[in-house]
């Protein structure tokens, strides 16, 4: 479910995030060469005799470019898909057709394309020095210095990974990632679009994407979901985490006191939330782990910036209070055990707060007249 999400969701990227220095070397580099050798099966048309291949090779040069990344890695330039897979091989030995083509061919075009400008092509963000990843089945905390994106020098990107499917003979094994949340967080930061790139790969198809778009200025979880991403190599793989924004903002205010107060503060109390996370009208005490997840101590504008930080403004009930209280994700109690006590008047104080647009389109003319 979640990866179709995450990958429908790139499919639909895609064009907005063509970048020009990229674009440019290809159409000097790969595209004139395919557009060469490959169009009479991959130009996206059927021809008389019939053999149509996936369309890569097509006349339109931004749909050509985001296509064709799919079978390149550029960190291991022979073993792309479009290398492995492009000679010779299927043109003369499946088709007969011979497409006059050499793996070196292949693999001199596509370190072009790199060199002259896809190395420095601005991407769809930016991107961390990887980390290697785990081989154990526990879940274990790595991090991501973020130093040299943001200039911080205590700011870092943690997650909580295992290894939690061997490989099997020709079969890859697969990660899990969960609680991925920037610790070290001065002031406040605007996170937008986290994208895990294995080993450098361009093959957005192995890759997985959670789409965030938040401000914090505390170590808030970021996406209460589990992200699967397959192995890569069957050891040693490395995994780099690009971020579509990652920027300095102000810190997150809450505006509408009367709506928190009536739909989220009062479901809290009921539940006693405050039990375990400190704070409340009774100012409990709480639990150490519950507190260094989220404290709810402090004023009322305090503990409604806290929540406010784990909230999803596109879909409310999606964000991480629901997932926890409601859902128990994580093993979290589940200590609301009802969804009506929580959704509608959650959902209606976080796009309020979050996508006062959204609201203003819902909300209905006012009267013209009083009585
Ligand atoms: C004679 C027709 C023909 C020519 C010419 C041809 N291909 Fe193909 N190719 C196919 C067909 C049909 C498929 C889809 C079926 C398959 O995977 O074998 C395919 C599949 C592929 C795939 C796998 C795509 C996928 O999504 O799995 C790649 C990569 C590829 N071709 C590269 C090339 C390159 C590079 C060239 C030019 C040098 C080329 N092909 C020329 C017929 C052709
Ligand atoms: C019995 C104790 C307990 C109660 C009651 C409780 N929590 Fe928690 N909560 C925890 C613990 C422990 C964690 C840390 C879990 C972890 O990260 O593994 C946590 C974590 C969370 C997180 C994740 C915060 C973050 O940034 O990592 C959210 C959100 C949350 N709780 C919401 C709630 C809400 C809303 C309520 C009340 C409706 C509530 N909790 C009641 C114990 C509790």
């Amino acid at each position: 479910m979640i990866s179709r999400l995450s990958l429908l969701f790139l499919a639909l990227a895609v064009p907005a995030l063509a970048n020009d220095a990229g674009m440019r070397a290809y159409e000097k580099t790969l595209f004139q060469w395919v557009r060469g050798h490959c169009i009479h099966c991959h130009d996206g048309r059927t021809k008389e005799d019939g053999i149509s291949g996936p369309g890569f090779a097509v006349e339109n040069l931004s749909t050509s470019y985001s296509r064709i990344k799919k079978y390149v890695r550029f960190d291991d330039i022979p073993q792309s898909y479009l290398v492995r897979r492009g000679g010779n091989m299927h043109c003369l030995k499946m088709y007969g057709i011979d497409c006059g083509t050499r793996p070196e061919d292949l693999r001199k075009a596509i370190s072009e394309w790199w060199e002259q400008g896809e190395k420095d092509a601005v991407r769809t963000g930016v991107q961390t020095l990887p980390v290697a990843l785990p081989s154990t089945k526990d879940f274990s905390s790595i991090s991501w210095d973020l130093e040299p994106i943001t200039g911080e020098k205590v700011m870092r990107l943690v997650m909580e990974v295992q290894a939690f499917q061997e490989a099997k003979g020709e079969t890859r094994g697969a990660y899990r990632f969960r609680k991925p949340r920037l610790v070290g967080v001065k002031g406040g930061i605007h996170v937008k679009g986290l994208r895990f790139i294995v080993n450098g790969r361009e093959d957005s198809w192995a890759n997985s994407y959670v789409a965030i778009d938040r401000k914090v200025s505390e170590s808030a979880v970021l996406s209460p979901l589990v992200n699967i991403l397959p192995q890569d190599k069957l050891e040693g793989d490395q995994l780099a985490i690009q971020f579509d924004l990652l920027e300095k903002g102000e810190k997150p205010q809450c505006h509408h006191s009367e709506i928190f107060r009536k739909e989220v503060l009062a479901v809290l109390e009921a539940r006693d939330c405050f039990d375990c996370h400190g704070g409340g009208s009774n100012k409990a005490e709480g639990t150490p782990g519950a507190k260094s997840a989220m404290n709810l101590e402090g004023n009322e504008e305090q503990v409604c910036s806290t929540l406010l930080q784990r909230c999803d403004g596109q879909s409310p009930n999606r964000s991480a209070i629901v997932y926890y209280a409601l859902r128990g994700a994580h093993h979290h109690p589940r200590v609301i055990p009802f969804a009506y006590e929580l959704e509608p008047g959650f959902a209606s104080w976080v796009t309020a707060e979050l996508a006062p647009a959204a609201t203003t389109i819902q909300r209905e003319a006012p009267p013209l007249e009083e009585k």
